[in-house]
């Protein structure tokens, strides 16, 4: 049987240009956009684009999605079967973590990508999306795998907390968190963590 093709149309889910923060307008080269599926069973949602990120113009690029990607290997999916898009869409100077105002700046782009996107489940990785999403202090640890319960305009979204993957970088010991927070996150893809395409 023929697949049905997928929607890669990005009008919903872009941003073509911004200026509200003129910190991250002088720090970026380009907006970073999320990638992959408008119709995704799985959305991850990271702080804010690094070096590699901005230079490429997508997220998780660098190390850090090396981690994410051999993550999604080993739980039967692929870097093509999720979207992955970032609290905050421009890199911010020396990779500092975003400030609140522009967090607050870039949290209409993420709300209308989800709304977008409709998924199974939401999965913030690292402190500062779970914290923006579910509007309170987050033990990302100690959390991870927990679902919650993300509201957006009335409407509601299962949220899944995992560590950030450069935290298994630092501290090897995340890595079981990273995995089993995966493990549990391909639970919600529509085959179970099956990937119907293949490697990307
Ligand atoms: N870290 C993030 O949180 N987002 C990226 O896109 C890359 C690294």
């Amino acid at each position: 049987m023929t697949e049905a093709p997928r929607r890669w149309d990005e009008t919903a889910c872009g941003v073509a240009n911004c200026e509200r923060c003129p910190a991250l307008v002088d720090s970026r080269s380009q907006i970073v956009n999320g990638v992959g599926p408008t119709d995704a069973d799985l959305l991850f949602v990271g702080e804010a684009p690094g070096a590699n990120e901005d230079e490429q113009g997508a997220p998780f690029v660098g190390r850090s999605g090396d981690v994410l990607d051999e993550g999604l290997r080993e739980v039967g999916l692929a870097r093509r079967d999720v979207r992955i898009t970032n609290c905050v869409r421009c890199r911010p100077p020396e990779n500092r973590d975003p400030t609140t105002d522009e967090r607050t700046n870039c949290r209409g782009y993420l709300d209308r990508e989800i709304a977008a996107v409709d998924p199974e489940l939401v999965i913030t990785l690292g402190k500062v999306p779970a914290e923006l999403l579910l509007d309170r202090s987050v033990a990302v640890t100690s959390e991870a795998g927990d679902i919650d319960e993300l509201t957006v305009d009335g409407k509601h979204w299962r949220l899944l907390v995992s560590v950030h993957p450069a935290a298994t970088l630092y501290d090897p010991s995340q890595r079981a968190v990273f995995e089993s927070a995966l493990q549990a996150a391909a639970e919600y893809t529509g085959d179970g963590g099956q990937s119907t395409l293949g490697e990307f």
